[in-house]
């Protein structure tokens, strides 16, 4: 059986609007994990998509333009008659985004508490945001035909969207409009001691609970928020079964690891020119320029590879992409002035005059060229502080279809390390240990090599994005599942 229509709400569309010179609008695609997963399934079903569309619109019947002719990413399908896109004033939009999601609840629920800052101010218009996207939500739920089959299905998406949930099925209930709704949340959710750092942390846990259904990438996560229901509301809860009782309903929880668009990143790597026109290895980082990625732990460790395996110099270079991101924030600006010292100290004390230890790219790399990356590089080294799930270690093993394969290297303190278990795991806070595990990878026999990649690659084949969002419809009730198809 199929799924009825779906409205999809997340903080941004699948793609961002762009003014030209002449005031006319172009769309840029996006091609983050949530896109490529979620997209084929309101394209092809009758759904559709409330999200902010990346400028601040100024008419609230501005036009959405449609998408480029040779765009070929999963959003091109996505006719602007499905898009609604959200409008929010300048000011409550930076403090929502910059100020509560992005400099409180970013931290915090990456246990980073120190890093996170609490402001009445911010959370007020977190709360009017919320409203808002609310408000939206429904004008796109009344418009939709009604089916006799089965009630639309809202998916609500991440940290920016706590609160939403809550208002969508009070004022469906009001006004008499059956729907089911569901979340998940791409970051960790942080254990009780961490949670409870935040002043309204049961408001955020009651916006939560009004979904049917609650979903995170690992078990760790759902148990963390079962405890925080149990702990800070006095929810009944059931552990075994994940579930917590609320206000006369049971709410599911449910660990859905999301995956990759795996067949799309072979082809990709398949395809891909050579570009690392190189005789040295290469190990590979790519992250956005974010503190929870742990860039600067990764480069001392870097630095103590050469300190103490010397062989390697000379022979090995990191190639480091860093994407520009949330550059409003304070941290995010902080962290890119040591990054830059950092590269430079390394380089001014390692570089020979043809040679240098470490490639650093400021900027954002095409899926293409990153395939290319991906396939080329000796070892992919993914070690975050703490990460949701992290879809670079999983793009990455996609791409290694060159025999003998590389080797990835994975914290265990991201999503992805917890299912990923024939990647070498390193605790990126030991430098000296991550630096060994480098030069194992780097070390290590090639049928050693292939036996790891090969498990590696065959469990994201199956549990790939597709397999992701049937296992959200499958939670939701909403897609009977088939024999041998359960998680
Ligand atoms: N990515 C990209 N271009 C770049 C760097 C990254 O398209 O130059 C994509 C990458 O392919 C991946 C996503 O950005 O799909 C990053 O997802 P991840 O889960 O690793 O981290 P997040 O940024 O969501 O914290
Ligand atoms: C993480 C979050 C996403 C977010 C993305 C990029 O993956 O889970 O919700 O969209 O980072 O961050 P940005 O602030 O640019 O949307």
């Amino acid at each position: 059986t199929s799924s009825g229509s779906m409205i999809v709400v997340s903080n941004r569309l699948p793609f961002v609007l762009k003014k030209n010179k002449d005031g006319s609008m172009v769309r840029k695609s996006s091609a983050g994990g949530l896109v490529t997963a979620v997209a084929p399934v309101v394209v092809n079903g009758g759904g559709l998509w409330v999200g902010w569309p990346g400028i601040h619109l100024e008419h609230p019947d501005t036009p959405i333009p449609e998408s480029d002719p040779d765009d070929i990413t999963p959003t091109a399908g996505l006719k602007s008659e499905k898009v609604v896109a959200v409008r929010i004033d300048p000011e409550v939009f930076d403090s929502y985004y910059n100020g509560c999601c992005n400099a409180t609840f970013w931290p915090l629920f990456h246990s980073m508490p120190d890093r996170a800052t609490f402001q009445q101010e911010h959370w007020q218009n977190y709360i009017t945001a919320n409203k808002e996207f609310a408000q939206c939500t429904m004008k796109a739920l009344r418009s939709l035909e009604k089916s006799s089959q089965q009630p639309p299905l809202i998916w609500v998406h991440d940290y920016h969207l706590m609160l939403a949930a809550n208002w969508i099925r009070q004022a469906a209930d009001d006004e008499n409009i059956p729907c089911k709704i569901g979340f998940f949340l791409h970051i960790p959710f942080p254990p009780w001691d961490i949670f409870r750092l935040f002043p309204w942390s049961d408001e955020i846990l009651q916006g939560m609970l009004g979904c049917d259904m609650v979903g995170f990438h690992i078990t760790d996560y759902c148990l963390n928020f079962v405890d925080c229901c149990q702990r800070n509301l006095g929810c009944r809860v059931d552990r075994k079964n994940l579930l917590v009782e609320h206000g006369g309903r049971a709410v599911r929880v449910r660990a859905l690891p999301i995956g990759i668009p795996f067949d799309r990143f072979v082809e990709l790597a398949e395809k891909a020119p050579v570009v690392l026109n190189t005789n040295q290895k290469i190990i590979l980082g790519v992250d956005r320029l974010d503190y929870t990625k742990g860039l600067v732990n990764r480069l001392r460790a870097f630095e103590k590879l050469f300190e103490k395996h010397p062989e390697h110099i000379g022979k090995v270079s990191l190639l480091q992409i860093s994407v520009p991101s949330r550059t409003d924030v304070k941290e995010y600006q902080d962290l890119k002035e040591e990054m830059d010292q950092l590269v430079g100290r390394i380089n001014g004390r390692f570089t020979t005059p043809n040679w240098s230890p470490i490639r650093y790219i400021y900027g954002c790399v095409g899926q293409d060229e990153l395939a290319a990356f991906y396939r080329d590089s000796a070892v992919g080294l993914v070690t975050p502080l703490r990460d949701g799930m992290n879809l670079v270690a999983k793009e990455f093993v996609a791409c290694q279809i060159n025999v003998p394969p590389g080797v990835l290297i994975v914290s265990p303190f991201a999503g992805a390390g917890e299912t990923m278990h024939e990647a070498l795991v390193c605790n990126p806070y030991e430098l000296d240990g991550v630096a060994e595990v480098i030069h194992r990878a780097l070390t290590m026999p090639e049928d050693e090599r292939i036996l790891r990649m090969n498990y590696l690659r065959r469990r994201e084949k199956i549990y790939d994005v597709d397999h992701w969002t049937k296992s959200f419809l499958t939670a939701m009730g909403s897609l009977k599942t088939q024999e041998g198809d359960d998680l």
